[in-house]
């Protein structure tokens, strides 16, 4: 789960005010959504949970109002609206219903059409057009794979639910298969990813991250200082922003933004080949990495021993390819199908470097900033340079500043979800 600080859990996020209402069914499952519950309280949002009577059973009511700082609904009959009317005023109130987790049985509730309890009744009752439901089913293998439940979905996406998906693996029951319910990080990100305009559907997108490693003998090599937390970040907001997103990665210890296809590679030879072979298939290359100048002229096959009063090795060293001005030189990117985004990491005269980096790489936009002041940072601060000269990016976190870079690059290549709105 996310670690930082709920200041900079709020603003990395776009979920800042947004009023969920939190569904609970009765599942296993629903120790997760208490994670959940707290990451949206962290994310900025303000979540009312409400249980049915089997959730109840599986975990207490006193935690979820604890952790929303809400009291939870659980009866349609709760006398607390002045009407009276729980199942109306709560959907009213609310921009989104999250139901996590949603069991076989209330999914077929839901396609029914049928209110036994407050929470099927005020997804019923929801003004759909503006009120999202986002199911995150959570069950048996069996009764996930059953034909009735998976009729049953089908009908409630039809009718305008979203479905989360489940995850595969070990199950409560002592079985494995699809059926989990999708951990609390995974639905933060899709709760996300449903509140983020669209700025990129229909695009591929293409990102290089972290750095990459140079051989020197098979324990030794040379590399540089980038923790891949931009690329990702990077990687992760052009997903939420509608995009198929294809991420190279050099060797860093990150977690997959989820539904993002991950390739890892280590040299950038490697990576280099990598792109090459993806990049006709992508419409905006994001060159974040930082990749290696230069690598080991040969790479010894044993480990270089180090031998009392022996001299130190001499290297020789060669030029790596340069993936960024390749690929900015391709058909393609000539052609105007493929648009070329480079990063320029300075220690000094941001500006000028980088406008110079722009020139020479051949891209229509590149992107500084002083590398000392990121390396490793969860914050950053960007400059970007383009044809019509530099805009900045004030500094703050890299996931917001991934998101304002996305919304950029959406307006610059004309993308169809790019509406001016849709920059804030
Ligand atoms: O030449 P320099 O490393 O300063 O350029 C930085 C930009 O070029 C970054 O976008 C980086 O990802 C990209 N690059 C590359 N292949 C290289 C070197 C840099 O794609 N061999």
């Amino acid at each position: 789960m996310n670690t930082q600080n709920p200041t900079t859990d709020a603003a990395a996020s776009n979920l800042a005010g947004r009023r969920i209402v939190l569904g609970l069914t009765g599942s296993v499952a629903c120790y997760k959504a208490a994670q959940l519950c707290r990451a949206l309280v962290r994310a900025g949002a303000a979540v009312q949970p409400v249980m049915t009577e089997g959730a109840c059973r599986f975990i207490a009511p006193a935690t979820l109002q604890a952790l929303s700082g809400r009291a939870v609904f659980v009866s349609q009959w709760d006398t607390r609206p002045a009407d009276g009317m729980a199942h109306i005023q709560l959907g009213r109130a609310a921009d989104a219903i999250v139901v996590a987790p949603a069991s076989a049985d209330f999914i077929a509730q839901l396609a029914q059409g049928r209110g036994a309890e407050l929470l099927a009744l005020l997804c019923l009752a929801r003004p759909a057009e503006r009120v999202a439901l986002l199911l995150a089913p959570a069950m048996n293998r069996q009764m996930w794979a059953h034909p009735a439940t998976q009729r049953n979905v089908a009908q409630v996406q039809a009718d305008g639910a979203l479905l989360l998906g489940v995850a595969h693996g070990a199950q409560a029951c002592g079985e494995s298969g699809d059926g989990r319910m999708l951990e609390a990080a995974d639905l933060l990100e899709e709760v996300i990813a449903h509140f983020t305009p669209k700025w990129l559907r229909g695009q591929r997108v293409l990102v290089t991250a972290g750095p990459t490693f140079e051989a020197i003998d098979p324990v030794r090599g040379i590399t540089n200082l980038s923790s891949g937390k931009m690329g990702f970040a990077i990687a992760r907001a052009a997903r939420e922003a509608g995009a198929q997103v294809t991420l190279v990665a050099g060797p860093v210890q990150l977690p997959t933004p989820r539904g993002v296809a991950r390739l890892d590679v280590t040299s950038a030879s490697q990576m280099h080949q990598c792109c090459l072979d993806c990049a006709g298939a992508a419409d905006i290359f994001i060159a974040t990495a930082a990749v290696a100048d230069w690598r080991p002229e040969q790479v010894a096959a044993h480990k270089i021993k180090k031998t009392p009063g022996g001299k130190p090795p001499l290297l020789s060293f060669v030029e790596c390819p340069d993936i960024l001005a390749d690929l900015a030189q391709s058909a393609r990117a000539r052609a105007g199908q493929l648009y070329c985004v480079g990063f320029a990491a300075e220690s000094e005269n941001l500006l000028a470097n980088a406008q110079a980096k722009r020139a020479r790489k051949g891209v229509p936009l590149m992107v500084g900033n002083l590398g000392p002041a990121t390396f490793g940072r969860d914050d950053n601060a960007l400059i970007l340079v383009d044809e019509n000269g530099v805009a900045e990016l004030a500094r703050a976190s890299k996931r917001l500043l991934a998101r304002q870079l996305v919304a950029e690059i959406a307006r610059r290549v004309g993308a169809a979800g790019a509406a001016p709105e849709a920059r804030r």
